[in-house]
């Protein structure tokens, strides 16, 4: 291999430039001794919505898309799946290395000991109407919560940083599931500290009557693999907007409600109501040719298809696959499945798909096992932000740690009118 660098000759004035190249990268703020004159501000690089462009270094998670590979802190995500419970794969993310037992047992203690929420924000919750969205619940709930902690702010005293994010994690299930049953006219059901994470979260959504809630342990192993495959994904558009929200250093609780905010969006965590609501829409199997034809004609899209960075196959995806089928041998077969399979086998085969490298995501599978779960479709995007809390928080720590992360402002190419002069209301047209 020859030498680690980039020589660029600029063709406007004949001057050679040597860029460093350094993990496969050339540092943007290079280009900017690139000028015609001396009053020239100097070379920029264009990218929309960051397409080849990378914001900061991260030790955090790891995606090979043309292979289909992901990890977490380096263990790939099937092992995690399999033998891995979702707060060991929380702290693997937040602190780098897998807990001993030790740790484990306190960072769980700690987690289960936060997770009721003060009173007031019950209160709060209660001013929603009846129908409000889940998300929009939980988004102004979680920004409400910054005001229940205004210590938060401090954002370098590692002391904060560590509650904050314990209550964070903990909080989330206690919030989304406060949001289910505002929206179903139940009684709010307070966590069980003898369950564990995910069986506490259904308890808080499910309980009825009974003293006791009982989780069944196949659904709630089941929400502890969905919920390990969405604890991270490295810069997505809801962490992006989670760095950018921390780097002007405003508290974790606003900029997980921002970040959250982003993942609503049925291009990114809004994908799985989207999903359902599409495989809804079909309605049957045999409307699938038509409907597959008003995407090829690029009237809509396929949701739960396609990646930014898998051009491969997603290997959550994968992974929920199989999930689905152990979630319906206690709940019964979804009868969404024959058409989601369906739809995944005539995708798969046409060339439109083929060519764009077009494959499911983990959104097309996810939503069918939530609604095997009883859940509203409203509820879905909420199921992917409580874990993705994690992974928002890793990279705000890892964000606030490194010393070449200031405050988030790109710069624009500006292609608006040149200096005018200002015309009288009566003089204009
Ligand atoms: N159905 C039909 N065509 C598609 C789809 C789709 N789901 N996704 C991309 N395409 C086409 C697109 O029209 C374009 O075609 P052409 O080159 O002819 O214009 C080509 O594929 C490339 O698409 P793109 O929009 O440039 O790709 P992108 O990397 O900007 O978008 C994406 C990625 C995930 C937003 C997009 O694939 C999409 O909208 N998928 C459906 C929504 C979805 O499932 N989102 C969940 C993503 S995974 C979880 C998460 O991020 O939260």
């Amino acid at each position: 291999m020859g030498k680690e660098s980039l020589t660029i000759i600029d063709n406007r004035t004949g001057a050679k430039y040597e860029l460093p190249i350094e993990n496969g990268a050339i540092r943007a703020m290079d280009l900017r001794q690139i000028k015609v004159g001396e009053d020239d501000f100097g070379l920029l690089s264009y990218d929309p919505a960051f397409k080849n462009t990378a914001s900061c270094q991260s030790s955090i998670t790891y995606i090979d898309g043309d292979k289909g590979i992901l990890h977490y802190r380096g263990y790939p995500i099937e092992q995690l799946a399999e033998r891995a419970t979702f707060l060991e794969v929380a702290y693997l993310i937040l602190y780098g290395e897998l807990p001993n037992q030790q740790q484990l047992d306190q960072w769980v203690f700690d987690i289960t000991h936060h997770t009721l929420v003060h009173e007031n924000l019950r209160i709060f919750l209660e001013g929603f109407r009846y129908d409000a969205h889940p998300m929009g619940i939980l988004i102004s709930s979680v920004a409400a919560l910054s005001t229940f902690y205004p210590e938060a702010r401090n954002i370098f005293d590692p002391e904060s940083v560590e509650l904050q994010t314990r209550r964070l994690v903990a909080k989330m299930p206690t919030i989304a599931a406060f949001a289910y049953r505002h929206r179903m006219g139940l009684r709010y059901s307070y966590p069980d500290n003898d369950l564990s994470y995910t069986g506490n979260f259904l308890n808080m959504m499910f309980k009825m009557t009974e003293l006791k809630y009982k989780p069944n342990p196949i659904l709630e192993r089941a929400l502890d693999v969905l919920w390990i495959l969405h604890a991270d994904h490295e810069q997505n558009c809801s962490t992006t907007v989670m760095r950018a929200v921390g780097s002007s250093h405003a508290d974790p609780y606003v900029a997980v409600a921002a970040a959250a905010a982003a993942l609503y969006g049925p291009l990114h965590g809004g994908a799985n109501e989207a999903v359902l609501r599409m495989l809804r829409e079909i309605g049957d199997t045999s409307n699938i040719p038509e409907f597959m034809e008003s995407v090829k004609r690029g009237e809509r899209r396929l949701m739960g298809f396609g990646h930014r960075v898998y051009k491969n196959y997603d290997p959550r995806a994968r992974i929920i696959k199989e999930i689905a089928h152990q979630v319906f041998e206690v709940t019964g077969r979804n009868p969404m499945l024959d058409i989601a399979l369906e739809l995944e086998k005539i995708a798969l085969n046409e060339d439109y798909f083929v060519k764009r490298r077009l494959y499911p995501n983990v959104d097309f599978y996810s939503g069918i096992i939530y609604q095997a779960l009883g859940l509203p479709t409203s509820m879905f995007t909420v199921m992917f932000a409580i874990p993705r809390t994690v992974g928002w928080l890793a990279q705000w720590r890892e964000m606030l740690q490194d010393p070449e992360q200031k405050i988030a402002r790109p710069r624009q190419l500006y292609v608006g009118q040149g200096k005018r002069e200002w015309i009288p209301i009566e003089e204009r047209a």
